[in-house]
């Protein structure tokens, strides 16, 4: 029992232990009886076992258990999320092995308002972070933190982001009161005593995590603890440390990912000279069996998962899917940008994924997958918005009441998602854990512009490219909390995830660039899906019918696309992107592949104003590329 550091021998009140028949002490005593204690995670790391003990005293949770990622271990977690009411197992015949969760509805998205960079100085985190004071911070926190975990179990969840024993991947351990995120850790890192083994000595990155929901003895827990009141994502970037309270939901609480694979990460990147993005990473297969490596950096629930796996409308090209939501690129021997996806799953928005708009995402999630806050149906299987044509009789909606289409809110919350493992989906590239990453030939940056911005733009080189992620901008969606549609500035889609001032990010995305030869470095392309004509219809199909703007890329990567020279970047030629066999009207066409002057002349004092935020350490090649584009608008 060595590894299980129980509260008891610690002096918690026997009352209180015998008060809190929780599910986590029920999991506890079966593991125990089951004598399954021998397989749970094991580590020599004094530090690890200190720093653990160290938080068990603040948390006071019952017991602490270390994860050991085995399949026998998540099937126990889970099975007490059913008995404690977060899970409901789904019908095994349609969906075997999966669960269906609701959440508080207080708890249903990130909270950017919440998130906080603790850097020594504030300028250190920059205009597009909260920052407090770190002492200040660890106070208040310490406060919350005391006694947080009263009543549950506290798991240890040791992960690797990228394959496990990677140059490019970094272990952390995260501490939690969740079962819930520890079943959701498994699927989206390598978690558990594989991790533990790569770790050895060495140090993790410490992220703590509390739903913030403490039971007192004899207190009925609820199916979604959380503290909505009183959330708290915060970084501590020089000590890359990450402490998290309040919250269960996606990149809140599942700590590997935005914390860490992007806030912290984007730190330790500027730090040792590579690049830790939101970006997916597919790989383009054209007829004649050549195949280059694309990434693409969209917003938040702006179609990073759908590029991801798409499948191409055009005959004899193949796509294939390394990541879809964050790509770890650092320099190989050759000069080339290496890159890695530093997950092991998919954290996936459900509304509008159907077999039409992402049939690979469909099939990735038929079983082994955790579904939250979609609607339930009546034989036990998920349903979403756009999911099918026909509306199932007998719905359940994401609050867990009764459903019909007369309702008006929908019976799938916006930001439902999908945890469904990688290694499931059918166009996943066979080399997508190769520990050497793949070489990246395009960058493509993207947001949600309903005008202005055209379907394809090439950069005339890489700091032209890095002008126009520092420009983008895109609406609002429900992958975070607060007004959705609102139209904002999120350069290189990093807004909400980057973890220091954005403007030494774009002086470091400049210095990337001078680390190897012209030639070698991706060429960088800036796209848009999303414009609208009047009436609010989408003038470009999307999905699939994106591999055209995926082949005319790599045809400009190979320099047989013609392209012609505008003001703000290199634009397709007529005919030289391939419209063959597609529905799409010639002036809708002319509009999305044409520079919209006055758009982007009205553009350009809000793209200062942007700027302005950053004031003297915005990088000179950036003002001046603006100062370029204003004078060849006029
Ligand atoms: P996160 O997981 O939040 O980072 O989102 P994401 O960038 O992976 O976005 P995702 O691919 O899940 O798409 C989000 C929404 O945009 C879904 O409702 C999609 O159906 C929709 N969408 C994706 N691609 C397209 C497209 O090409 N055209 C249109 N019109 N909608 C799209
Ligand atoms: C995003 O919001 O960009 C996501 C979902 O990928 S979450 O994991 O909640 O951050
Ligand atoms: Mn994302």
């Amino acid at each position: 029992l060595s590894h299980v550091a129980s509260r008891s021998a610690r002096g918690v009140s026997t009352e209180r232990r015998q008060a809190s028949i929780t599910h986590q002490s029920r999991f506890r005593s079966r593991h125990e009886n089951a004598g399954v204690l021998t397989m749970s995670g094991k580590s020599q790391n004094a530090a690890l076992k200190k720093w653990v003990a160290d938080w068990a005293d603040i948390l006071e949770p019952d017991d602490v258990y270390w994860c050991d990622g085995s399949e026998q271990e998540y099937n126990d977690l889970c099975e007490d999320l059913v008995l404690a009411g977060t899970f409901t197992k789904l019908n095994d015949a349609k969906r075997p092995n999966s669960y269906w969760a609701h959440s508080d509805p207080g708890d249903v998205a990130r909270v950017e308002d919440r998130t906080f960079i603790c850097s020594t100085n504030k300028v250190d985190a920059g205009p597009n972070n909260n920052w407090r004071e770190p002492s200040e911070m660890r106070a208040d926190m310490m406060a919350l933190y005391k006694g947080a975990m009263r009543g549950r179990m506290m798991y240890v969840v040791p992960f690797s982001m990228g394959p496990l024993g990677s140059p490019i991947a970094h272990i952390g351990v995260q501490l939690t009161d969740s079962a819930y995120v520890a079943v959701n850790m498994r699927i989206m890192t390598r978690m558990g005593q594989g991790a533990l083994d790569v770790l050895g000595n060495n140090q993790w990155v410490p992220c703590v995590h509390s739903v913030g929901a403490p039971l007192a003895p004899g207190q009925q827990d609820s199916a979604w603890p959380c503290n909505p009141d009183n959330k708290y994502i915060v970084h501590f970037p020089e000590t890359r440390e990450i402490w998290s309270f309040g919250s269960g939901y996606g990149g809140n609480a599942l700590l590997g990912k935005k914390c860490f694979a992007l806030r912290i990460a984007s730190v330790m990147a500027r730090d040792d000279g590579w690049l830790a993005e939101h970006m997916l990473i597919l790989k383009l297969t054209n007829p004649q069996g050549e195949f280059k490596y694309i990434a693409a950096a969209f917003p938040s629930a702006c179609g990073k998962t759908n590029l991801a796996m798409l499948v191409p409308t055009i005959a004899g090209w193949k796509a294939e899917t390394i990541g879809d939501d964050i790509c770890w690129m650092k320099y190989g021997p050759d000069g080339q940008l290496y890159a890695i996806n530093p997950e092991a799953g998919f954290f996936g928005v459900a509304p509008f994924t159907s077999d039409e708009t992402n049939i690979n995402a469909m099939h990735t999630m038929t079983k082994n997958s955790i579904f939250t806050n979609t609607a339930i149906t009546q034989d036990g299987d998920v349903w979403w918005e756009g999911m099918t044509k026909e509306t199932p009789a007998g719905i359940t909606d994401w609050k867990n009441n009764a459903w019909t289409s007369a309702n008006e809110a929908p019976a799938a919350h916006p930001n439902a998602r999908f945890t469904a493992p990688a290694s499931q989906c059918p166009s996943i590239a066979p080399e997508w854990q190769d520990p050497k990453g793949v070489p990246i030939s395009a960058i493509l940056f993207g947001g949600r512009r309903r005008t202005t911005v055209p379907l394809v733009t090439q950069a005339f080189d890489w700091n032209h490219g890095v002008f126009l992620g520092s420009i983008m901008a895109s609406e609002t969606t429900a992958a975070a909390g607060g007004q959705v549609g609102k139209l904002r500035f999120d350069p290189m889609a990093m807004l909400p995830f980057c973890g220091y001032n954005m403007a030494d990010y774009f002086k470091h995305w400049l210095q990337v660039g001078t680390k190897t030869e012209a030639s070698k470095l991706p060429q960088i392309f800036f796209v848009n899906w999303f414009r609208r004509d009047e009436d609010g219809r989408f003038m470009w199909p999307g999905y699939g019918e994106n591999s055209r703007v995926l082949k005319w890329v790599f045809e400009r990567l190979n320099g047989t696309a013609q392209a012609d020279k505008t003001a703000i970047g290199y634009l397709p030629s007529a005919d030289s992107l391939d419209t063959n066999g597609m529905n799409i009207n010639t002036a809708d066409l002319q509009a999305i592949t044409s520079v919209d002057v006055d758009g982007w002349r009205e553009a350009v004092p809000q793209i200062r104003d942007h700027y302005a935020a950053f004031g003297d350490r915005l990088p000179n090649e950036l003002a001046t590329a603006l100062d370029a584009l204003e004078s060849s608008l006029s």
